[in-house]
């Protein structure tokens, strides 16, 4: 049986003009729900008019994408190009392919050693910062994004904390604000104007560090950026590196800040699993974690996993159809933008039992519902694309919980529930206000 035409696909109109845009915004799982009702292949409108394809097997179609049906680049590029251009991200074969075999180079497991050691006194001094026992509850948001900023600061690109690191982490904020900007052209004093200057600073500041990172090879990703090579001994050159360095900061930034700070949210509201994480990182009888030690954090790992299952930090990631191509039972030209929705799928009942409740032992080896299907579970996407930083983000939010779980206990009032805006990426609306107490 031939496909059915592309105007025959359901298209969900939404508002006049703004489409389904609002609904997007303000709740994209409500939305993908909406447009679910409809098959699991629908039109919508939200910042232009694109096919959402949902659940596991559409995941699998578009990320797997043996056929080479679709395009990152044509996905991304509108949000990423004008202050981060080069991205890895926003690059299709066989460009993409050599970027990231030489990319993998600074992610092998000696680097990764490295980088682990050298966060855990970087969270230890972050930490001695915060303010226990105020009987004040205390905004965590903004300290976990200070946070990630300054193990950044130091793991990335192996600067001292202080004020050339502080002038960095600001120019940062601004690169990221731009790259999400509604208002796309570099206007003065719209953010993408400030993004577009405060590239140039980093540009400016990463080429001034450039010979001395190639000189020798440092333990920071930086100089493990300068120094690695593919299989065949191909390299970066000095711009790829600058362009990657820049990427690879935004890319690591949010996402993390946003892991931790969903996965705290969810330890607060549940002390029975804060206590079990404590008594795994008190087990462990050290103060900072080394690489080695994740494999002994079990738990740990359950309770992150079902923090990225209920908060992807990325909640739906955009392709452009690269050539004609078919799924479920539809055709879908080439130019089509595609999206998938990892945040859907992470709460369907058919995958997950009782999909809106926190229960990390789902992770557990006997229940193991992420392996109900290979792309029941995807935080991090999936296929040639996969995010190249999952190890590190897994390390660096397990350093920071270990710290944190053997320093404070942590809690919110009874009945406090996180209002988060999770477009463009998971966060707190209201900062996420704790109360500490010191251990
Ligand atoms: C919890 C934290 C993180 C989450 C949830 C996350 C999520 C993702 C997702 C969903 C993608 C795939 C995008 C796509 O297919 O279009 C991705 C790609 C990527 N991520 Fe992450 N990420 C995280 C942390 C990091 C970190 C720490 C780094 C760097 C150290 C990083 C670097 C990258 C890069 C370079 C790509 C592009 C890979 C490629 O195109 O080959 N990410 N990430």
């Amino acid at each position: 049986m031939s496909a059915s035409s592309y105007a025959s696909i359901p298209l969900v109109k939404g508002l006049p003009l703004v489409g389904n845009l609002p609904k997007f915004l303000r709740d994209p799982l409500a939305n993908a729900e909406s447009l679910a009702v409809h098959g699991n292949v629908v039109r919508s409108r939200t910042f232009f008019e694109s096919v959402t394809l949902l659940g596991p097997d559409a995941n699998q179609f578009v990320l797997h994408d043996s056929a080479g049906n679709f395009s990152n680049r044509g996905g991304w590029r509108y949000w990423i190009d004008a202050v981060f251009p080069g991205a890895i991200m926003a690059m299709d074969d066989p460009q993409h392919k050599h970027h990231r075999r030489i990319m993998q180079g600074a992610f092998k497991r000696p680097a990764m050693e490295r980088y682990v050691h050298d966060m855990g006194p970087v969270i230890g001094v972050e930490l001695d910062s915060w303010p226990a026992g105020t009987g004040r509850p205390m905004p965590v948001f903004p300290r976990l994004k200070s946070l990630t900023l300054n193990i950044a600061a130091r793991v990335f690109m192996g600067m001292a904390l202080g004020q050339e690191a502080d002038r960095m982490n600001q120019a940062f904020i601004d690169t990221v604000n731009a790259s999400l900007a509604l208002v796309r052209r570099p206007l003065p004093p719209l953010s993408m104007w400030r993004g577009v200057r405060a590239r140039r600073f980093l540009v400016r500041l990463m080429q001034a560090k450039l010979a001395d990172k190639r000189a020798s090879i440092g333990p920071d990703l930086f100089s493990q950026m300068c120094h690695a090579h593919g299989e065949d001994g191909e390299r970066f050159s000095d711009d790829e590196v600058v362009n990657h360095m820049i990427f690879l900061m935004m890319a690591a930034h949010d996402t993390t800040t946003s892991a931790l700070t969903t996965m705290l949210y969810c330890l607060a509201r549940h002390p029975q699993w804060q206590e079990r994480l404590r008594d795994e990182a008190h087990a462990l009888a050290k103060p900072q974690l080394q690489l080695a030690d994740l494999a002994d954090l079990e738990r740990t790992e359950w309770v992150m996993k079902e923090a990225l299952r209920m908060y992807p930090p990325l909640t739906s990631i955009p392709r452009k159809a690269a050539r004609d191509c078919e799924f479920g039972g539809y055709q879908i030209p080439k130019g089509t933008p595609v999206g998938i929705s990892p945040i859907h799928t992470h709460h369907l009942p058919s995958l997950w039992t009782d999909p809106h409740a926190f229960d990390p032992e789902r992770f557990s080896p006997a229940r193991a519902e992420h392996r109900r299907h290979a792309f029941a579970y995807l935080p991090f996407g999936g296929g040639a694309h996969l995010c190249i930083g999952q190890h590190f983000a897994d390390m660096e939010v397990k350093s920071v919980m270990h710290q944190l779980l053997r320093r404070f206990r942590f809690s919110v009032p009874a009945g406090y529930r996180m209002p988060y805006q999770l477009v463009p990426i998971a966060k707190p609306r209201d900062g996420l206000p704790i109360l500490l107490q010191a251990l």
